[in-house]
């Protein structure tokens, strides 16, 4: 087993798989800052792609640089294009994979180091959209209670687990940076959509633009990828419906 830099040249003998993983080194100039390194893991039933990245890191190549925290899919850490499909690396099985694994840095993200991308303008855009309750009532004595019914339209929203899958598969995302994007969009859905909430019109002018819920090419890509089944353009085609709705309700006034 070891380490190459030369493209796919290490080949799966029995019971082995070859990983192909992209790397970046920010302090490299030129051409050799992206290159790719392979190496041969023992495979075994279970084996996850972050179990076997955590192998080559253990005991191949400690300068191999990946996220991750929970190894359950709940801190989304370690979403990555795992042979050309964005994923979370702790919930794909390696067996699915066949015995050549390519890994990539989630897309549309700016890569810090091979398979680690800057999360800020992420978490900046899921901050933009008030991702905080804005109640207009008075403070109750005890809590707000919401009902199981009024809490189904809300509820589905409130899985998302900041992974950022849905940024690394959106059309949109690739092509306009300033974009907000599926997760902050459905982020948004979900306190707009919160029966506890008063800010619905201020909350309907922050993205009642191009680089909010119009800016949207409703292909549904984010919907399809979410590892945790949250539907970003249901919220963002119910937030324009709500938009237009509020604006007739204006003229009508
Ligand atoms: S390590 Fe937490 S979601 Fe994969």
């Amino acid at each position: 087993m070891g380490t190459s830099n030369r493209a796919m040249d290490a080949s799966a003998g029995p019971g082995t798989v070859v990983f192909r993983v992209r790397r970046f080194d920010p302090d490299s100039d030129g051409p050799s800052d992206i290159r790719w390194s392979e190496y041969v893991i023992p495979a075994h039933p279970g084996l996850t792609v972050l179990e076997a990245l955590l192998l080559v890191q253990e005991e191949q190549d400690g300068g191999l640089a990946f996220r991750y925290s929970c190894r359950g899919a709940v801190c989304g850490s370690c979403a990555m294009v795992i042979n050309g499909e964005v994923g979370l690396a702790c919930r794909t099985q390696v067996s699915s994979l066949g015995n050549k694994v390519m890994v990539e840095p989630l897309p549309n993200l700016p890569v810090l180091r091979d398979l680690v991308v800057d999360m800020d303008v992420f978490f900046a855009k899921e901050e933009s959209v008030m991702p905080w309750l804005r109640p207009s009532d008075p403070d109750p004595e005890c809590e707000r209670l919401v009902s199981p019914e009024d809490w189904r339209e809300a509820e589905p929203y409130t899985n998302c687990i900041l992974c950022a899958s849905c940024q690394g598969v959106c059309p949109v995302a690739e092509r306009a940076p300033d974009y907000l994007g599926p997760a902050a969009l459905a982020k948004h859905y979900r306190f707009y959509a919160d029966p506890r909430d008063g800010a619905g019109e201020e909350r309907l002018r922050l993205v009642d633009n191009e680089n909010g819920v119009h800016g949207c090419d409703m292909v549904w890509s984010c919907a399809k990828i979410c590892p945790k089944g949250v539907p970003p353009t249901k919220g963002i085609g119910k937030t324009r419906a709500a938009i237009y709705h509020a604006k007739k309700a204006r003229e009508g006034a």
